[in-house]
């Protein structure tokens, strides 16, 4: 298993390691955001979604808890998804959403993904971030940021930061 620390990023410094994910993100691909309410899994989503050439806004998929994206040619003619689990009653409600056939045809980033435990396959990249230990979260804090690899696609895909 791969894993990197980065400490003290601010919204800035999270941007630019979306936009490096982005860039290296293989065309299909499972990436798990983690962290509490207010971490910065949507902003994240956010610069990592734009990086790939989705334009117009990027609504949080607070209440749909699925957003799709069918990307022009110039990006690949990719299909991409946002999820946020955090209104899912029961991870058996996942069924409904369709996704069982998307794993192996889209990138698919996901908030909240303790609430589809047991349902979801496991994810080729992790995220987590969290304020800086002790501390208790404030929107401008800087912020803790955990990315780890669990398969061989998530370590290949990890890869591509070395630099960052
Ligand atoms: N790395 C960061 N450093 C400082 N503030 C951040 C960072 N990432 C996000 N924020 C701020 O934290 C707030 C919550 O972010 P959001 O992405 O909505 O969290 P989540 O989706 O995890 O609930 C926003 O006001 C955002 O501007
Ligand atoms: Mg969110």
């Amino acid at each position: 298993m791969m894993r990197r620390d980065y400490r003290a990023l601010d919204e800035w410094a999270v941007a630019r390691l979306a936009q490096t994910l982005a860039r290296t993100a293989p065309a299909t691909g499972l990436l798990f955001l983690e962290g509490g309410l207010g971490a910065g899994k949507t902003t994240f989503a956010r610069a990592f979604l734009r990086a790939l050439g989705v334009q117009g806004t990027v609504r949080s998929p607070t209440y749909t808890l699925i957003e799709p994206y069918d990307l022009s040619a110039a990006f690949a003619g990719r299909r991409v998804l946002h999820l946020d689990l955090y209104r899912l009653a029961a991870p058996e409600e996942l069924d409904d959403l369709g996704l069982r056939d998307e794993f192996e045809q889209a990138l698919i980033l996901i908030e909240w993904p303790e609430r589809g435990a047991g349902e979801l396959p496991l994810p080729d990249l992790t995220l987590s971030l969290s304020p800086e230990t002790g501390s208790a979260l404030s929107a401008a804090q800087e912020r803790w940021v955990r990315l780890t690899a669990h398969t061989p696609k998530g370590s290949q895909w990890m890869k591509g930061t070395q630099g960052f």
